[in-house]
């Protein structure tokens, strides 16, 4: 009740904390000089009524009567403008200050509309629909109460155990730089404080796709250079293009966990990037820094507050342990205050002061979400995502007629198709690709469906996966009567679709894998319909690369379509029946074996180079396996075909300071329009450190009609040439260069110039 004074008072106050906006310093300033010590306190203390997906063992307790008391900042997992109105009601006329609390969740891809997973969105190559994305995700998450973010997550992620890389960006800097850009600009829109944008949080700094062995929260040891020049660029695009907060990451840097790491959280952060909002840790974060042997709560907390870290998310390290830490001498009043004040600072940037309930419009949510646009737009953004692994004999697209068998456990399994972390999604919205196909195509096909097999038959992996409702839904009949059955069906058609891969929850948080193959269930069943010799498509729905070695021999055509979202069907349908051309490019490598994991493109070339995949003994390669990927970044076919000729430098040698164009004409020279992705990597040949054989700098997607030739022009900068090195200064060496346009890391055209001194 005393917020609308307090605010009346202050705006006619003097900046004098000079963060260039005096009235916000001024409100801020006399605001805190209202505040008891615990009201402070009760800032830095985020809280969820579990609405979401608890991801830890702990959730909150006595929560209104926290924020009645003012010992809650912020809040997630409240959702829809009743609930968000009431719970603000509790901050806003039921505590002393009256300060709006903030709400947050994780709007990972796509709120209500679910959109294909971050990582399959990331495989449009196209930052258009990238951004756009976000700004939807944002305009019906605010529409529901929503004003933060806990997205971007922006993990450089190259280990396909690790279930997050469903999450990720995948594995390039540079890609992942721009998506990051992409989305932070989608979700924020240049200003958080309108009522339909909401503020985005970059995370998980840092480095969290990184855990050893690809458990997830393990432990990550990194070099510097490999920080500042690999794992570090995206989350500093997000700094740069604005973005509210930052999440602390789980695992450790540099042998200190990043929740309560001082280099991290400020140093870098803060003084060499300028970022100027708040941070949040991760779940628990600070409480699990007892675990990583770093001392007791109290320890742990005063760690974390010193080192940066403003908002503690759920553990109440912060709420239980900082007053005594300041009455012991081991943290300053000044380093509740600074923190503190970052948090009411996104307050007042988000219009919180000016109206709490601002995002609480009960006419909104019907409005704006889930629209039909909502729907269509998903649907397009699904189909742009999807990855053309195969096409033998021009398999795909399908004909509008003729019979189709159409089998495999995620062909009609409406509780698969959202993928992980939707916890705003319904799987009941969704669309089946039974459905789908039905909707694309009417009664021009005879569709002949059979479920084939189990998602997998371990009953416990089932259990495992289960822990948000059925996705592994093992059949009462046995796994022998469900295979006769679709070889029954198949019997008939002109050919065999088969949709098949992971459940949602087969990856995401908590879910790394160490066999990353398809479950024996699924590779039976496409054994037994490759034998038919019928042309066999695969649909693989997948929430991380998987092992395909075989599978890749028996079916004649293979779509990757990763998670697709509350779309999946229709899209699925849209591409295979040709009314949609694939265009979709691999973000991340595609292994042969666990065994050769990491593997990427952004390799360095070692001291013992290996030319081509033969064996050549005391060379860098393996006994039993080629060094090469099944499927490179960057790789996609389409329905059409496309030949780059014509590469041309504007230059052989550039001086400091130039730029240099590189061109290439590439032509349609199939029988579809189709769309591009053309990409250029450098090499820097020579350098006072190692570096990467390939680098991408830059792509561009583009439209070409069947028959015609587009020119593609790239400028590089002097500053595209360089790398960061042991101090993260970007530094450029001169010397001689590649450079490579091609379809995919691996197929490239290449010339060279050199950088003059
Ligand atoms: C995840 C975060 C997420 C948070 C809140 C954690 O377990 O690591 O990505 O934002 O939970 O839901």
């Amino acid at each position: 009740m005393l917020l609308i004074p307090i605010i009346a008072f202050v705006s006619c106050q003097v900046n004098n904390t000079g963060t260039g906006n005096p009235e916000m310093d001024s409100l801020i300033n006399d605001l805190m000089e209202e505040m008891v010590l615990q009201e402070k306190i009760g800032q830095l203390n985020l809280v969820t009524q579990g609405g979401g997906v608890p991801t830890g063992s702990a959730v909150s307790t006595d929560v209104e009567e926290k924020i009645r008391a003012g010992k809650v900042g912020g809040i997630f997992g409240v959702y829809g403008p009743e609930k968000g109105k009431q719970t603000q009601q509790l901050a806003v006329e039921e505590s002393r200050l009256g300060i709006p609390l903030l709400f947050g969740s994780d709007v990972i891809h796509g709120y209500k509309t679910t959109f294909p997973l971050p990582l399959a969105l990331s495989c449009s190559w196209d930052m258009e629909l990238i951004e756009q994305a976000a700004r939807m995700a944002a305009t019906e998450a605010t529409a529901d109460g929503i004003c933060w973010n806990f997205s971007p997550m922006v993990d450089i992620s190259r280990d396909p155990r690790w279930g997050r890389i469903s999450e990720s960006s995948g594995e390039d800097p540079c890609l992942g730089a721009q998506i990051a850009r992409a989305m932070v600009k989608g979700y924020q829109n240049g200003d958080v404080s309108r009522c339909n944008t909401m503020m985005a949080t970059v995370k998980h700094f840092a480095l969290y796709g990184a855990s050893e062995a690809g458990r997830d929260y393990n432990s990550v040891d990194m070099s510097r250079l490999r920080m500042y020049n690999e794992y570090l660029p995206p989350y500093k695009a997000a700094v740069e293009a604005g973005v509210g907060c930052v999440m602390s990451s789980f695992n450790d840097v540099d042998g200190v966990p990043a929740t309560g790491n001082k280099w991290l959280l400020t140093t870098l952060l803060r003084d060499r990037w300028g970022f100027d909002g708040f941070v949040v840790s991760d779940y628990t974060s600070v409480n699990e820094m007892v675990a990583h042997g770093m001392g007791d709560l109290q320890d742990v907390s005063a760690l974390a507050l010193k080192a940066g870290l403003d908002m503690d998310m759920v553990g109440e390290g912060f709420l239980t342990t900082l007053e005594k830490s300041l009455n012991e001498g081991i943290i300053a009043e000044e380093d509740i205050n600074r923190a503190c004040r970052r948090i009411l600072e996104a307050k007042y940037k988000l219009g919180l002061f000016e109206d709490p309930y601002r995002y609480f419009d009960p006419s909104r949510p019907e409005k704006d979400i889930l629209t039909p646009e909502n729907r269509q737009f998903a649907r397009d953004a699904a189909a742009r995502s999807f990855v053309l692994l195969k096409n033998e004999n021009q398999v795909l697209p399908l004909n509008k007629g003729g019979t189709v068998a159409l089998v495999g456990p995620l062909a009609n399994s409406r509780n698969n198709m959202l993928g992980t972390w939707a916890p705003t999604g319904n799987p009941e919205w969704s669309v089946t690709v039974m459905e789908g196909f039905k909707n694309v195509i009417g009664d021009h096909v005879n569709i002949r469906y059979a479920k084939g097999a189990n998602i997998s038959d371990d009953p416990d992996l089932a259990a495992k996966v289960n822990v948000f409702g059925p996705r592994i839904e093992i059949d009462d009949r046995p796994p022998e009567s469900l295979l006769e059955e679709a070889l029954h069906v198949s019997r008939d058609a002109d050919v065999l679709v088969a949709v098949v891969g992971e459940a949602s929850e087969m990856s995401g948080e908590s879910a790394s894998r160490a066999n990353i193959s398809l479950p024996e269930s699924q590779k039976k069943l496409i054994r037994a319909l490759a034998e038919t010799g019928k042309p066999l498509v695969l649909v693989l729905m997948t929430g991380r690369p998987l092992v395909l070695n075989e599978e890749t021999e028996q079916a004649s055509a293979i779509l990757l379509t990763w998670h697709p979202g509350v779309e999946a069907g229709n899209a699925v349908a849209d591409i295979l029946f040709g009314d949609k051309i694939p265009s979709g490019k691999l973000s991340v490598t595609f292994p042969r074996s666990v065994g050769q994991i990491p593997v990427y493109y952004r390799m360095k070339n070692t001291g013992r180079p290996q030319d081509g995949d033969a064996f050549v003994k005391f060379k860098s390669n393996y006994l039993d396996l080629p060094n090469s990927p099944l499927f490179p970044f960057g790789y996609g076919l389409s329905y059409t075909s496309f030949k780059y000729n014509n590469m041309e430098l504007s230059s052989e040698t550039i001086v400091p300071g130039e730029n240099l164009n590189a061109s290439i004409e590439i032509t349609n020279t199939g029988n579809f329009d189709g769309e591009e992705v053309v990409q250029l990597y450098i090499r820097d040949m020579v350098a006072s450190l190692t570096r990467p054989l390939k680098e991408l700098k830059d792509f561009r997607k583009i439209f070409i009609p069947k028959g015609e030739t587009k020119k593609v022009v790239f400028t590089l900068t002097e500053q595209d040439l360089g790398f960061y090195n042991f101090e993260g200064d970007l530094v450029t060496e001169p010397g001689d260069f590649e450079i490579f346009i091609g379809t995919d890391a691996d197929n490239v055209i290449v010339k060279t110039f050199n950088l003059k001194e």
